[in-house]
């Protein structure tokens, strides 16, 4: 029978070793790849000294931590995992709320900024996420959003039917919203936001090490396996081509980001 499957990012506190998501989240912070999409993503959001910015889902609040020491703007973080804001705060983040995306805690137009990197993904109602972060949010402030887009991934190994089915179980069933990333642009606008800009980064990830340390991977199908999406001998058969295409030096994952940002219209709380 098929079973729902939770991402642990949904519900850190609950992991057997939440310990474990934050070292995920610290080794992909020092990839190449995350750390220039992040720094684009600050960017977008057009920080000064004395602003105030909100980043929602800060995890350990490395990227909250660098907006403020950058750019000399006030930057505070929001995630509903305790072990992801005692790390935030335990890294010197003086601003740390420990509270659900979906009701944030902060008044109306209280903020110059905010972002939500990687987050969207795994809330359970994203527009809901998107108006709260809109009402903390003066008019003529910026919203940036980050998200990998599972719809557009590819992986090289022999059998592509079993690679699609098994990059369809990520992207529709370990993810809340995997492939809603394409559409935050449109949501903005449906909103309200003005001047709504999208840029696409792939992630190209040919050393399979880092696929499977931080993305996991090798270890999907025996995802799909145990709850049903996917019998076990086709998961079996998915790690000894993942094994083979490693050996073979064929191995590539490749996955596109999506950066969206925009305005609040400035007349939207007239
Ligand atoms: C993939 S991590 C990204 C963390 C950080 N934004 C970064 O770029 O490193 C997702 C984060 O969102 C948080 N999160 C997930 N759902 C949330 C919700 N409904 N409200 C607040 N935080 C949430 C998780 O606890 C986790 O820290």
């Amino acid at each position: 029978m098929r079973q729902p499957v939770a991402h642990g990012f949904t519900a850190v506190d609950q992991q057997p070793r939440p310990s474990e998501f934050v070292q995920v989240l610290d080794t992909l912070n020092a990839d190449p790849f995350y750390t220039a999409y992040k720094a684009r993503l600050r960017e977008l959001l057009r920080p000064r000294p004395g602003a105030r910015f909100l980043d929602v889902g800060a995890g350990t609040g490395a990227a909250a931590l660098t907006m403020a020491q950058e750019s000399g703007s006030t930057v505070a973080a929001v995630d509903f995992s305790t072990t992801m804001a005692g790390q935030a705060h335990a890294r010197g983040l003086p601003y740390v709320t420990v509270a659900d995306a979906h009701h944030l805690p902060f008044r109306d137009t209280s903020f110059d900024g905010a972002w939500a990197d990687r987050v969207l993904q795994h809330v359970t109602e994203p527009e809901q996420v998107l108006a709260e972060m809109l009402r903390v949010i003066r008019p003529g402030g910026r919203i940036a959003l980050a998200d990998p887009d599972y719809d557009t991934q590819v992986l090289d190994i022999a059998d592509q039917q079993l690679a699609r089915r098994v990059l369809r179980f990520r992207a529709d069933v370990q993810l809340r919203n995997g492939t809603l990333a394409h559409q935050h642009a449109g949501l903005l606008n449906r909103l309200g936001v003005l001047d709504v800009t999208t840029e696409a980064r792939t992630l190209v990830v040919r050393d399979h090490r880092a696929a499977d340390n931080c993305l996991g991977l090798r270890t999907w199908a025996d995802a799909a396996a145990e709850h049903g999406h996917l019998t076990r001998a086709d998961a079996e058969q998915f790690t000894a081509q993942f094994d083979e295409a490693v050996h073979d030096g064929r191995f590539t994952y490749a996955l596109t980001f999506f950066l969206t940002a925009g305005t609040i219209a400035p007349n939207s709380r007239t």
